[in-house]
């Protein structure tokens, strides 16, 4: 009996982990197995998408050499071990937002900075321009390895109470990523920023842990964001992007040939990625009005007043990210 209990728990793991990872390869022997954890789940999901297309494509074009394994929505790492486990080797890819690498760069400081992209055409221009290129390798020397930046959206509050200035979010709870620039920022709301992973998000907004949060429409709709918080505004207030990385360590056991062609699929995925997230965006913002939830747009007037609010974090921050930097970042 315990016996055939134990079978149908195994069975039902395997059916659960396919569930869960659309792009779950079955490796042959010989091949090399590359796994790629990311946090983000959800068919419409930017992130998820080109996980998933880089895999599909690597584990065709390489087919033999390679075989990559996606585990999304935290299954195999979550926020807090993701980086460690890459120097590890426990894991070979990852696609982190940028604002989750304080411990290893003050640099990537510059893509939290509140208001610095007026939109995501800016963001990509600065990322594909030398200092934006340059900046990929801002962890070289930790034996990090930046592939491409995969662009996700800009982001929005959202809290249990409708934010239509920044003094309504006075004296509220936020959840934040790992980034002092954004715990700067929410300080500067008169708001209290507390740092979490993203997959304790949902569980927090549900049980009033804590009160609002921030974060892209492709975010806010696959994680169920709108059904726990009474509504969205459209602040466009930061931009959210990863850092789609591997190991150096990795990279240096391919061979040459391997390698140049799996840096040549990286690239061309990253390409696509960045040329859909708008449209992604867009598609699931519709899906969040059309699922019920609230957004609310603001005046011209009432945007000004969050702009005016956190730009003294920019100063706040100035020589630890680098003041030619931040000019740069929002010359484009
Ligand atoms: C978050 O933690 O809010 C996001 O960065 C998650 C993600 O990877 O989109």
């Amino acid at each position: 009996m315990l016996k055939k209990i134990n079978s149908t728990l195994a069975v039902l793991a395997v059916v659960l982990t396919a569930a869960t990872s659309s792009a779950f390869a079955s490796c042959e022997p010989g091949e090399k197995v590359v796994k790629f954890s990311h946090v983000t789940g959800g068919a419409t999901h930017p992130k998820v998408v080109a996980a998933n297309n880089f895999a599909e494509r690597v584990n065709k074009e390489l087919n033999g050499k390679l075989c990559v394994e996606v585990y999304p929505n935290s299954t195999l790492f979550g926020d807090s071990k993701e980086l460690e486990a890459l120097l590890l080797g426990d894991v070979q890819l990852l696609a982190p937002s940028l604002s989750k690498f304080g411990s290893y760069t003050k640099k990537y400081g510059v893509f939290d900075l509140p208001f610095i992209f007026k939109d995501m055409n800016s963001a990509m221009a600065f990322t594909n321009s030398k200092t934006g290129k340059d900046l990929l390798n801002a962890m070289e020397d930790k034996g990090f390895v930046g592939l491409g930046y995969w662009m996700s959206g800009m982001k929005y509050f959202s809290a249990n109470k409708p934010l239509i200035v920044p003094t309504d979010a006075k004296g509220l709870k936020f959840r934040v990523q790992t980034s002092d620039v954004a715990k700067a920022m929410i300080s500067a709301m008169s708001a209290s920023p507390q740092p979490m992973a993203f997959a304790e998000v949902y569980g927090a907004l549900q049980t009033k842990v804590v009160d609002g949060q921030e974060n892209t429409w492709s975010n806010i709709y696959t994680k169920k964001f709108f059904e726990v918080q009474d509504s969205t505004t459209e602040t466009s207030h930061q931009l959210l992007g990863y850092l789609f990385m591997t190991s150096k360590d990795f990279l240096n056991s391919l061979d040459a040939d391997t390698r140049s062609k799996f840096i040549k699929i990286a690239d061309e995925v990253t390409n696509a990625e960045n040329k859909s997230v708008n449209q992604a965006e867009e598609t699931n913002r519709k899906n969040i009005l059309q699922a019920g939830g609230k957004i609310n747009v603001l005046t011209p007037e009432q945007r000004k007043q969050w702009v005016d609010a956190m730009k003294p974090v920019w100063t706040q921050f100035e020589t630890e990210i680098g003041k030619d930097l931040i000019n740069t970042a929002a010359g484009f």
